[in-house]
């Protein structure tokens, strides 16, 4: 992976930017392509590493995929069975690895599916994806860090999850497809990645109703006809170049997004002073200076989405007073904070709780990325802040951001 990024602060960032196919959507229709015989395109889907790293576990358990032109996909499972057991080598380096449980149990009926290893935002248990396919007939259980899944006769079932797990839902949703009998999903996700899927599956025959609600119907269809479908546009991708528009009091038309699925953003964005507004093309973002203080609380959409929680953190470090941020959906997703301070901002961590006392500049500094958001932050900071930054380990950041460097190049960014 390419390693560091070296940003120089201070410029307006103006123009347009246009987009891409959503990550946590095109990882999760990658994976449900597996549901149906014959050849699947998908369209608008962003060439970015975590899509590559899924495309290599895919190949090693038998599926050919192709890309056809710069965004278009081909995923190709053979005739007969795949093969059941994800390498773990692969596996570990995407915990999306982990959807593959439902959509091999959805195929075939067996699964042996490396547990995904912690990551830095949190200990990413399974226990809602296990209790999912248990419901559904599913025998799990877990060894030498695997889940082993075998559902001798799986049966439609009604399931209630603690917590609006968004992989939970797509596990459940990608089995019951192709499980006999109505499954129910009670307390379900609303992200329209979910939605998403959801219209996939049923463009290629499937039955699912009510995503996008917190009950989703699936009746069991025996089997799904491949098909052609375009992935919706990356709404946190789109949020980040927003929040680069009012950090560096610059004007961004970003094109290509479904505003419904950006309000909570665009709406904490105007609290903050920002202009924002939607027109036929897209979202205009104004930066106008110094922006106002707001206080953020993550929470299953449509709350503020907990992916966009580190951009805003960036943002009111350097607000004209003191903002509350409470992560309410990971436990541990304050690790650009310390970055963040090693470039001048002032941040209280207490728990769940980040307090931000606006500064009036950021300095350019030396600092690592730890994850995808937080590297995303770091580079929102570096815009703005006086003088050179130097972003180690950026590798995290081309994980999500389809071409970063060309996109804020074109908007005027000074990178190297
Ligand atoms: C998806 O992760 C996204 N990833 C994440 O985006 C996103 O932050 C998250 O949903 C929440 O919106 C993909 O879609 C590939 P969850 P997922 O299951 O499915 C707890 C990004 O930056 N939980 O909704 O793993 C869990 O610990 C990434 O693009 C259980 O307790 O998220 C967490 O606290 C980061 N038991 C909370 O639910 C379970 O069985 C939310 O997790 C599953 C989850």
């Amino acid at each position: 992976m390419r390693n560091t990024l070296i940003i120089e602060g201070g410029a307006p960032l103006n123009g347009q930017v246009r987009v891409s196919g959503a990550k946590n959507a095109a990882l999760v229709l990658v994976v449900a392509s597996i549901l149906a015989d014959g050849e699947t395109i998908l369209d608008n889907v962003p060439r970015i590493s975590d899509m590559e790293y899924l495309l290599q576990i895919l190949n090693d358990i038998g599926v050919k995929t192709r890309w056809q032109d710069d965004s278009s996909l081909s995923i190709c499972p053979p005739d007969g069975e795949l093969k059941t057991r994800t390498s773990y080598e692969l596996a570990k380096r995407l915990r999306a690895s982990n959807l593959l449980l439902g959509a091999m149990l959805g195929r075939q009926g067996e699964a042996v599916v490396s547990l995904p290893g912690g990551c830095d935002i949190g200990s990413r248990p399974m226990d809602l994806h296990i209790k999912g396919v248990q419901a559904l007939g599913a025998e799990v259980k877990l060894e030498h860090g695997y889940i082993y899944a075998h559902a001798k006769k799986p049966g439609g079932s009604r399931v209630y999850l603690d917590f609006p797990s968004v992989g939970a839902t797509e596990n459940i949703i990608m089995m019951a497809a192709r499980t006999p009998g109505q499954s129910v999903i009670e307390n379900a996700a609303k992200e329209p990645e979910i939605v998403d899927l959801a219209n996939f599956l049923n463009s290629m025959g499937a039955r699912i109703r009510g995503a996008g609600t917190d009950i989703i119907k699936i009746e069991g269809v025996e089997e799904l006809r491949a098909g052609r479908y375009a992935i919706i546009p990356d709404r946190i991708e789109a949020g980040t170049y927003m929040i680069a528009a009012a950090i560096s009091g610059g004007e961004i038309l970003v094109e290509n997004v479904i505003p419904t699925h950006l309000h909570p953003v665009v709406a904490k964005l105007q609290e903050t002073g920002t202009i924002v507004e939607e027109n036929d093309r897209g979202i205009i973002v104004r930066g106008t200076g110094r922006v106002k203080p707001v206080d953020i609380k993550t929470l299953p959409y449509p709350g503020f989405p907990t992916d966009m929680q580190s951009q805003m953190m960036a943002l009111l470090s350097m607000a004209e007073g003191s903002s509350v941020i409470v992560e309410n959906v990971f436990e541990n997703r304050f690790q650009s904070v310390d970055e963040l301070k090693r470039m001048g901002a002032n941040i209280k961590v207490e728990g769940h709780t980040a307090v931000v006392e606006g500064v009036n500049r950021l300095h350019g500094a030396r600092v690592r990325a730890t994850d995808l958001r937080a590297g995303a932050s770091l580079v929102l900071a570096a815009l703005a802040a006086d003088g050179c930054t130097e972003i180690e380990e950026a590798g995290h950041i081309f994980r999500g951001y389809e071409n970063i460097e060309t996109k804020l190049t074109s908007l005027g960014a000074k990178l190297k």
